[in-house]
């Protein structure tokens, strides 16, 4: 299985509420490795452009409000199939689907309000990683 990077976010909700910690202990106790990370405030248009593939869905414009109200902690994750692990610590969208243990079951409060993000393919890992590191590594 090869490393791969992905493009995980902890979102303005488990911020807020001090979660940054507990969250990070969770990548780390999975073999997640942060190969960066940036603290940010996103403004309405950056958070309007990472989240561009869902422009015509019903909650863009909630969900913009909400990614673009509080800080964020924006990192690149690399281990070995890091793309699906990824997804499979944080759990189902909708943190009433998430399994036990994972992050939205232990963090989130709603569908739109839910602790992390993580990409969902090598396409979007690609795309998300360059949108907040220019330049970086994709490996
Ligand atoms: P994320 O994994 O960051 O990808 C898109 C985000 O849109 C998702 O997490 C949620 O925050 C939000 N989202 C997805 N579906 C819905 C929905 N049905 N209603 C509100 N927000 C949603």
């Amino acid at each position: 299985m090869a490393i791969e990077r992905t493009l995980t976010i902890i979102k303005p909700d488990a911020v807020a509420a001090g979660h940054i910690g507990d969250i990070i202990k969770l990548f780390e106790a999975q073999k997640f490795r942060i190969v960066a990370a940036r603290l940010v405030n996103l403004s309405k248009k950056e958070a309007e452009g990472f989240y561009a593939v869902h422009r015509s869905k019903g909650f863009f414009e909630s969900l913009t409000n909400f990614m673009s109200s509080g800080s964020a902690l924006v990192m690149v994750l690399e281990a070995e199939n890091a793309i699906k692990r990824l997804r499979e610590v944080m759990g189902a969208t909708n943190p009433a689907n998430a399994a036990p243990g994972t992050i939205r079951k232990l963090y989130a409060a709603s569908i739109e309000s839910n602790a992390v993000h993580g990409s969902d393919a090598p396409e979007t890992a690609a795309y998300e990683i360059s949108y907040f590191f220019p330049g970086m590594n994709l490996i």
